[in-house]
């Protein structure tokens, strides 16, 4: 059964036929196949977990509901025999997220389809996959674009997954943050350098709940240095886009004004995670060419 764990080991072909297949949804095309899943989500979530439960409502998919607050997690019981009950009861796909990086790891031996909407610091491939879906709607192609990532890399499971799956794809990839949240990557602390040619500004969320921002920065001083200000937005080329995975913090990394304005795909993100998202569903039930 396929699993979707991270952005690292998807073929090129693999993440096309899923674009594919999520345009075709998108045009109302129905999915043929039924089956049952369980969102478990151990981490806070609004648009990956309602994203997951509107593709599960389009398709038609019976949807078991999980609350951790309610679930025997809290009498001790491990991840792994958590999934392996939903295994045993004949579920077909489980969503997890989960604050541990790589939890994945100790489910091998489940027998169940996993699809990953986000372990900790590491992969958040479904969010990966709408916001190619929005650059190849937008540009016709994913070669060649220049996509400048902001923010906190180090801590960014989406920055991950993008950084692999848009640089495999041919699209050209700048990384901009403070020093010490260049992570593995080679970035500059320089926006304004970038701005007036790149083809995507990707704001990334700053993450106060895995480290101490006000430790190193002001909000004003954050927005200034490496913000998206009204100021910045004037500079970029005509047919360029923002985007911004959201939740948002506005007026620290993006203008509070810009987060709809023209330019910006934000909510169109949004809109085609609910595509993805079935495209994946379908992907981990069923398996596709
Ligand atoms: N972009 C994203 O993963 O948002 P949520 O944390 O609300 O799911």
């Amino acid at each position: 059964m396929p699993n979707l764990l991270s952005m690292n080991n998807l073929e090129n072909d693999t993440i096309m036929s899923l674009l594919e297949r999520a345009g075709e949804f998108q045009r109302g095309e129905r999915a043929p196949i039924d089956g049952t899943v369980v969102n478990l989500f151990f981490e806070p979530s609004t648009r990956t977990k309602m994203s997951f439960e509107m593709a599960e409502h389009h398709m038609g998919l019976a949807v078991l509901p999980f609350e951790t607050a309610f679930s025997s997690i809290l009498k001790g019981e491990t991840l792994y025999d958590t999934v392996k009950t939903m295994e045993a009861i004949g579920v077909g796909a489980v969503i997890i997220r989960h604050e541990e990086e790589a939890y994945y790891q100790q489910l091998e031996g489940c027998n169940v389809a996993i699809i990953n909407g986000g372990d900790g610091s590491g992969q958040h491939p479904t969010q990966s996959l709408l916001d190619l879906m929005t650059i190849y709607q937008e540009f016709g192609r994913i070669k060649g674009v220049h996509v400048t990532i902001v923010g906190d890399i180090a801590h960014s499971r989406v920055a991950k997954s993008n950084a692999a799956a848009l640089k495999q794809l041919g699209a050209h990839v700048s990384f901009i943050c403070p020093e010490e949240w260049s992570g593995d990557y080679e970035s500059s602390e320089h926006l304004d350098d970038f701005i007036e040619t790149t083809d995507v500004v990707m704001m990334l969320r700053v993450q106060h709940e895995r480290h101490a921002v006000s430790a190193l920065f002001s909000k004003e001083n954050y927005h200034e240095q490496y913000g998206l200000t009204v100021e910045r937005e004037k500079r970029m080329k005509d047919g360029a886009i923002i985007m911004h995975p959201a939740p948002i913090n506005r007026g620290v990394e993006i203008a509070d004004c810009l987060v709809e304005c023209e330019r910006s795909r934000i909510f169109k993100q949004m809109a085609n995670g609910v595509f993805v998202r079935m495209a994946v569903l379908e992907y981990a039930l069923k398996g596709r060419d």
